[in-house]
Parts: C-alpha cells; structure tokens; sequence
C-alpha cells in the first residue's frame, strides 16, 4: 500500500518514529565532455542553443568535483555519452536508496522527454556492477519520474519529498512508495521555471530546508512548514536567474551553491551553516547547477 500525502490533514506519523536513514556518503558525477545545449525543454534552456563554453564547463565542473572530494565523499566519475548533452545532470535518472537493513536498491527513471530517455540506460549499466538492486517503475502505471529531481530525501530520515507537475507524475511517487515501502509527501509544482523539486527544495537538515515558495501550492507549503522547523525563503532572483536552491547540502552542515546568492548564502550562515560558492555558470544555461549536477548514494 503506498503512503502518500498531499496535505497536513494526512499526516499520521511523527518525524522523530519514522526510520533513520545514513547520510549518503558516496557521489556520482558524469563528466561534461558531452555537455551542450541543444534543444530547449525547459524555460533556462531558451536562447542557449550552442553558447556552451565548453573549457569553461569544464572547469566548473572540476571544482565542483573537488568540492565534494575535500568534503571526504568517495567520489566516482563515469563518462559522458554521445548524443546525451543532459547526461551530466546525473541526479535525474534514478533514485538511489538504502533500507533498515543497509540493503541497497535503486529506482530507475522514465524520462519525461525524448531527448532524455536514453541517459537511463547508460547509468543503469553502472549501477548493474554495483551492490544494488536495480527497480523498475510499471510503464502501464506510470507514465513519468525523474529521479531526484522530484524526489529528495529527509535528512537522515527514511521519507521521501516528491515532486509532481512537470517531468514526474503522481503515479510515480506512489509507486515509489510502494516499492520502497516508505511515506511519500506530495508537492505539486506550479511554475515552468522551477521545473523539478531539487529547483524550488533543497533539504539542509533534519529541521532546515531552503525553498522558493512561490513554485509550490499553499497545500505544498503547509506540509514543508509542518515537517521543517526552519524554513529559509529564496529570492526570485536568486532562485530563478542563479537557481540558489538547487544547492546541496549532503552532511547538514556545509552548502554547496551558485556563486553570488547573496541574500540566501547570509540567510544559511545567520543559520550557522558553512556556505562554498561555485561557479555553475555553464550548466545554468540548461537549467541546472550544483544538486543535478552529482548524484549521492551509499
Ligand atoms: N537541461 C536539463 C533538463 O531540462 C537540466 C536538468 C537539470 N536538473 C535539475 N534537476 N534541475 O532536463
């Protein structure tokens, strides 16, 4: 039976007796040597056909990659592919997850765009060598579901925050629940620009999350603000034009974000968090940054 929740009248559990969850320790990162913008499937991505600037990217990317070795993550890189210039946001395509028991088992995506489609295949083949159980969503059930960009973990919780609207459908997250046997919260997205969960959410710890509200119903954010103590609001600027919540926070303490944030990085350090710019610059002409661009798991 899968449990899922679109509103606070739901709620039938307490944070503190849901199952804890380790922190993941592991990230996986795809190399950008693919990476362009070459077609437009959501609104970031308009007006960027071939302005990559490809050394630039690369760079980024590197730092980037050097950010999560220095924060102690085993970090494991694995080749683009051809023809997949999206191949890069590696947070898309699964869902990654570890029960009670420490057994690890894996979601597979269904990409929601054709262009898409085949990035799915080429991570599942990398996880096949890995000790995972790989799951597949029934294709008659569901029709979409993009991994953690609509689907992102409590903080050392066994719960999961869904995203539906744009590139996951609800099904998919009912499905997930049921597969995996956790609680799923709802949160139907409003707007274009913030497409997926990890654009308008980005969970910093047990009682913290960033959000840009404005991308959520008011039913969505009764339910962030029923589950989160602290809730630090994004600009429109800043979440939009330098996607400031697709930042990440993999041990509770340190954030990983855009560069330039302002208003957010002082709102996280007044919250006592460590704040590390970097310069996603490249990929936030497709619409991503620094949480897509990584995946994290055990
Ligand atoms: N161009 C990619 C797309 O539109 C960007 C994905 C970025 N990922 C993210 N979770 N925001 O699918």
């Amino acid at each position: 039976m899968s449990r899922i929740y679109t509103s606070v009248d739901e709620i039938d559990f307490k944070l503190s007796n849901l199952p804890a969850m380790p922190a993941p320790d592991r990230v996986l990162m795809v190399k950008p040597t693919y990476f362009d913008v070459e077609y437009v499937i959501n609104p970031h991505m308009k007006g960027q056909i071939g302005d990559v600037d490809k050394i630039q990217a690369q760079n980024e990317w590197e730092r980037l990659m050097d950010g999560f070795q220095e924060l102690s993550l085993d970090v494991q890189v694995i080749e683009g592919e051809k023809g997949l210039p999206d191949m890069v946001f590696c947070a898309n395509q699964s869902l990654p997850y570890v029960d009670k028991a420490g057994n690890k088992k894996i979601v597979m995506g269904l990409m929601r765009t054709p262009q898409r489609k085949p990035e799915v295949e080429a991570i599942e083949k990398w996880f096949r060598k890995q000790d995972y159980e790989i799951l597949h969503l029934d294709t008659e059930r569901t029709q979409y579901f993009e991994g953690m960009g609509d689907a992102l973990w409590h903080f050392k919780r066994q719960l999961l925050w869904g995203g539906f609207g744009f590139r996951s459908s609800i099904t998919a997250l009912e499905q997930v629940s049921d597969s995996l046997d956790v609680p799923v919260l709802a949160l139907e997205l409003t707007e274009e620009a913030f497409y997926h969960l990890d654009t308008c959410m980005c969970i910093l710890n047990e009682s913290t999350v960033l959000i840009y509200p404005d991308a959520f119903t008011e039913e969505g954010l009764k339910l962030i603000h029923k589950l989160f103590d602290n809730v630090i609001v994004a600009t429109r600027y800043e979440a939009e034009k330098l996607l400031a919540v697709n930042a990440t926070c993999p041990d509770g303490k340190n954030v990983f974000i855009q560069q330039g944030c302002t208003d957010v990085n002082k709102n996280l350090r007044d919250a006592g968090f460590a704040v590390h710019e970097f310069s996603t610059y490249e990929f936030l002409k497709s619409g991503g940054s620094v949480f897509c661009m990584k995946l994290l798991f055990w």
